[in-house]
């Protein structure tokens, strides 16, 4: 399909997707939402992907949602509509997904950033959730993911001041992962997704799913969950292949299954 809002671009097992709506700066509207889900499942579909990378421009990951787009929206509309309500298909993917960040990474645009699995942050980033400024608030899981995230009392200075947070008070907060110099963001980006994408498929979804579990549950069930799954690692050729690699001193070829 050809997409008006994103360009895609697959190299190797990894699915690049970039946001492009420049002159709105990335703003998230209906067509971006469904454009970037649409790109995001046909990958985790698609065995030949082992990971995604979602990205903005240098200037910009996404300035929040469409602000224009909302500006006339009524309660009933927004309700009946579910409005944003289906980036919860995009946190449902299982394909690990990275979201390599330069620029501004404000209110919905926060919120996709904290929907991938992890963080890249050029030191150009700057993240905050100004939703309070405009009279909303974040309505993408801004207040419980960023809270989660960064604890409560720095999540609830943002959202209560709108207030922006840059590269270096981002990885101190344990928000992003790392932060990378802005020219070499997109390389260092590829360069973790085909790490990730050269692991078992499989074994990478089960590590992913553990990882998320740890917000949803208790610390006895998680460290339960994460043992019968690792017991299930046990089950893939995968295990075979990594652990006689590591033997003969040679490279895990994986097969994904
Ligand atoms: C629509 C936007 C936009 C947005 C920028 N633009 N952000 N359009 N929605 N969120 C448009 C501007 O209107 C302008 O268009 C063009 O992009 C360039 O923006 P400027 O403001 O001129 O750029 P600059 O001076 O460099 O300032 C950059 C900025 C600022 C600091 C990022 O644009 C800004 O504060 N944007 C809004 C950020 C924000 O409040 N985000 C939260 C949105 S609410 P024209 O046509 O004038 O050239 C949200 C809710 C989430 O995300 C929950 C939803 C369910």
């Amino acid at each position: 399909m050809a997409y008006e809002t994103i360009l895609t671009e697959t190299r190797g097992r990894v699915l690049l997707i970039t946001l492009n709506r420049p002159k709105a700066l990335n703003a998230i509207n209906a067509q971006l939402t469904a454009e970037v889900i649409e790109a995001a499942t046909g990958a985790d579909a698609d065995p030949e992907i082992g990971c995604i990378v979602l990205t903005g421009s240098a200037k910009t990951f996404a300035a929040g949602a469409d602000i224009k787009e909302m500006q006339a929206a009524d309660y009933a509309g927004m309700y009946a509509g579910d409005y944003f309500g289906e980036w919860e298909r995009f946190t449902a993917l299982r394909t690990p997904i990275i979201a390599a960040v330069a620029g501004y990474a404000l209110g919905g645009g926060c919120e996709l950033a904290m929907m991938c699995d992890f963080i890249l942050a050029a030191d150009t980033a700057q993240f905050g959730q100004p939703e309070i400024k405009l009279g909303v608030m974040p309505g993408i899981g801004g207040s419980q993911r960023l809270t989660r995230f960064v604890g409560k009392s720095k999540a609830m200075e943002m959202c209560l001041t709108g207030r922006m947070m840059d590269a270096a008070e981002a990885e101190r907060a344990g928000l992003v992962s790392r932060i990378v110099p802005a020219d070499q963001l997109l390389a260092e980006a590829m360069r973790t997704a085909e790490t990730i994408a050269g692991m078992s498929l499989p074994i990478a979804m089960m590590n992913k799913e553990a990882v998320n579990r740890a917000y949803e549950t208790t610390l006895s069930e998680g460290v339960r969950f994460e043992r019968r799954v690792f017991h299930a690692t046990f089950a893939t050729q995968d295990q075979k292949e990594g652990m006689a690699a590591f033997v003969e001193k040679r490279p895990a070829a994986f097969k994904h299954r």
